[in-house]
């Protein structure tokens, strides 16, 4: 077997399909919504990665320095032979388990982005050729079907991505993540924490300006691939607390009453000066909310841990 296969299990044209029924849906909803999934084209990946290098965006260097201290106890406690690891993108903070996990064998990264997974799927294979790396284009809030590799397997789903689904969604990507653990497998589950709303707002609503350019990217996405004619410039970037869902939410409010089109869609989509399209959640977590998510998922967390500050969280589950 070749130490790098990649596996499609995506349509080439599900992405499109999957976009439009999205875009319908939530340009014609009161308030209006957009999913978030939607931000990360190539050029919006690359405005997250400035994101994540941002003096106020401390979730990524809290989480690194998590996995730094504690990917030694996370290889004890799992021992795991297969590394799967949900959301991959540029696989960078993965190093720290990759190299901490001594029994591992294989690594399943599973990303919707196939440029992602190529380039850092090759560069893995290069400095690690004992590592079969089975790379797999899926949506992961989909049901996935993994390869045959050797057990126990760590499931990780780090960046606290889990955050930018509802509830309800979560619930169903809990469920069917439980659905891939067999006994002995674990979740590796990274979600950022309740804290001061200052600290959090401004890590949504960045100095420079990077957060609001990365907003936008949503509508230069839908002008792309639905032709509409979403002018970026004539909305404002709006991050704000919602201390009841305990959750941040991006806005884009329109500075002026506009009318926008969406050719593909046959759709003109009416704005009000002042009205705001909901563009992300993104929630923050306290572990009992944590401990009683996985459980009603069939999983037990096992382990806790944070960064120095407890502005972040790793948690391990197992499957019950
Ligand atoms: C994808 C979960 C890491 O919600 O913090 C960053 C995306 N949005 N700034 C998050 C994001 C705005 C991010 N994660």
């Amino acid at each position: 077997m070749s130490p790098f296969q990649i596996t499609r299990t995506l349509p080439e044209d599900a992405t499109d399909a999957a976009l439009r029924a999205d875009v319908l849906d939530g340009l014609t909803s009161i308030p209006k919504t957009l999913p978030p999934k939607w931000f990360y084209d190539a050029h919006g990946s690359d405005l997250f990665e400035r994101i994540t290098a941002l003096p106020e965006y401390y979730p990524t260097r809290a989480e690194r320095e998590i996995l730094k201290d504690r990917a030694g106890d996370i290889a004890a406690a799992t021992g795991a032979r297969t590394l799967v690891e949900l959301g991959s993108g540029s696989s960078e903070k993965t190093r720290y388990l990759i190299d901490a996990l001594t029994s591992l064998r294989g690594y399943v990264p599973v990303d919707v982005s196939e440029s992602a997974l190529v380039q850092a799927g090759q560069a893995l294979v290069a400095e690690r050729p004992d590592l079969d790396v089975h790379a797999l284009i899926a949506d992961f809030t989909g049901a996935l079907a993994l390869p045959d590799t050797p057990g126990p397997r760590l499931v990780a789903f780090l960046g606290g991505t889990i955050g930018n689904l509802l509830p309800a969604e979560r619930a169903t990507f809990l469920a069917s993540v439980r659905a891939l653990l067999s006994p002995g497998d674990a979740l590796l589950l990274g979600t950022d924490l309740v804290k001061d709303e200052r600290v959090l707002v401004r890590a949504y609503d960045d100095a420079a300006g990077v957060t609001a350019a990365f907003n936008k990217n949503v509508l230069a996405v839908i002008n792309r691939e639905l032709g509409a004619d979403f002018e970026p410039e004539a909305f404002d970037h709006v991050a704000l607390w919602n201390a009841e869902r305990e959750w941040i939410e991006m806005r884009l409010r329109a500075r002026t009453a506009q009318t926008v089109k969406v050719p593909a869609l046959d759709l003109a989509v009416d704005f009000a000066a002042g009205e705001e399209l909901r563009t992300e959640v993104s929630a923050k977590f306290r572990e009992d909310g944590v401990r009683a998510e996985l459980a009603a998922a069939g999983m037990e967390l096992t382990h806790w841990w944070t960064d120095r500050e407890r502005r972040f969280a790793l948690s391990l589950a197992a499957a019950r």
